[in-house]
C-alpha cells in the first residue's frame, strides 16, 4: 500500500508558518496583507472555493475584501473594479474566481489584473516568468502546490521522468515548466500528454512522477502506472455515489487500485486541494512583502 500524501497536514504546516510570519511582520510594520476576492455570479462550486479562501485568510491574518457581484455585471463594470483594485495601494493581491459568466472575456479580465497583484499566477507576465524560471513569479497555486508536495515526498528529483496528463493553462502547462527548471526539486525530464495522445499508457508507464490533471474521473488505472511511482492527482470530479441520489468526489486516478502499486499517492479529497489554498496564501504574503520592500 502506498504512502498517502496528506495535503491537509502539509497545508496546515504552511499556513501555520505564514501565520507566525505575519504576526512578526505586523509587529514591525503594523500592516497586514489585503487580498481582494472577486466572485461573479452564483456558481455553487465557486462559492465554496471562495468561502474556503476567505476562511484561510482570516485564520492566518490576511485581510480579505469581498467583491460579490451578480452574473449580469458587464465586462466593462468588472474591468473598472479591477482597475480600482490595481490602483488601490492598500490592496496587495487580487483574485477573480473562475469561471466567469458567459459574455465576459476571461482572458481580457486576467490580463487586466496588475501582474504584481496577480496572486493566482494567471497573468501572462507571471506565466512567462515561470517559463524562464524567474523567482519573482507568482506561480499558479495548483501546480505550485503539487511542486511543494513533490519536494516533500521525493528527496531527489534530478533526472526523473515526470509525466503530466493534461495541458491546461492553469495546471498542465505551468506544471511542466516548473518541473523542467534546473532547480532543486525539479531538474526533470518532462512529458505532457493530452487529448490527442493516442496511447497514454505508453508514456504514463514510464513516469517516476505522474501528475494527473485531465478532468476525467478515475481515468488513470493501475495498469497505466509504474510500480514505485509517485502519483499526484489534481482531478476534482463529482460522480454519482453508490448511495442512491448522492454524489461523491473522485480524482483523475483510480485511487483504490493505483494505491496498491505505487510508492506514494495524493488522495481526492484531501490531497492537492488544501495545498492549493495554502499556496494562494503564500503568494499573497509574497505580494505583500515585495510591495512593502520586505526581504522574504
Ligand atoms: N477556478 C478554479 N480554480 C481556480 C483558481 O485556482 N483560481 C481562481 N481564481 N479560480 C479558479
Amino acid at each position: 500500500m502506498a504512502e498517502i500524501i496528506d495535503g491537509k497536514v502539509f497545508s496546515k504546516e504552511v499556513r501555520d508558518g505564514l501565520k507566525l510570519k505575519l504576526e512578526s511582520l505586523f509587529k514591525k510594520t503594523a500592516k497586514r496583507p489585503v487580498l481582494a476576492v472577486v466572485l461573479i455570479g452564483e456558481d455553487p462550486a465557486s462559492q465554496v472555493y471562495v468561502k474556503n479562501k476567505i476562511k484561510a485568510c482570516a485564520e492566518i491574518g490576511v485581510v480579505s475584501r469581498e467583491y460579490i457581484k451578480e452574473a449580469s455585471i458587464t465586462e466593462n463594470e468588472l474591468l473598472a473594479i479591477i482597475d480600482d483594485l490595481n490602483n488601490d495601494d492598500d490592496v496587495n493581491g487580487i483574485l477573480v474566481q473562475l469561471p466567469l459568466p458567459k459574455g465576459i472575456n476571461e482572458k481580457k479580465v486576467i490580463n487586466a489584473i496588475s501582474p504584481e497583484k496577480d496572486v493566482d499566477g494567471f497573468h501572462p507576465v507571471n506565466i512567462g516568468k515561470v517559463v524562464i524560471g524567474d523567482d519573482t513569479a507568482f506561480m499558479p497555486c495548483t501546480p505550485h502546490g503539487c511542486h511543494e508536495l513533490i519536494k516533500k515526498y521525493v528527496p531527489n528529483t534530478d533526472g526523473l521522468h515526470v509525466v503530466v496528463v493534461g495541458r491546461s493553462n492553469i495546471v498542465g502547462k505551468p506544471m511542466a515548466n516548473i518541473m523542467v527548471q534546473k532547480n532543486k526539486g525539479a531538474n526533470c525530464i518532462v512529458t505532457v500528454c493530452h487529448s490527442a495522445s493516442k496511447d497514454i499508457s505508453k508514456y504514463t508507464l514510464q513516469a517516476d512522477i505522474l501528475i494527473a490533471a485531465v478532468g476525467v474521473p478515475e481515468m488513470i488505472k493501475a495498469d497505466m502506472v509504474k510500480e514505485g511511482a509517485v502519483v499526484i492527482d489534481v482531478g476534482v470530479n463529482r460522480i454519482p455515489s453508490d448511495e442512491a441520489g448522492k454524489t461523491k468526489l473522485v480524482g483523475d486516478v483510480d485511487f483504490e487500485n493505483v494505491s496498491k502499486k505505487v510508492k506514494a499517492i495524493s488522495p481526492v479529497p484531501g490531497g492537492v486541494g488544501p495545498v492549493t489554498i495554502a499556496m494562494l496564501m503564500k503568494n499573497t504574503v509574497k505580494a505583500f512583502c515585495i510591495q512593502n520592500g520586505i526581504e522574504e
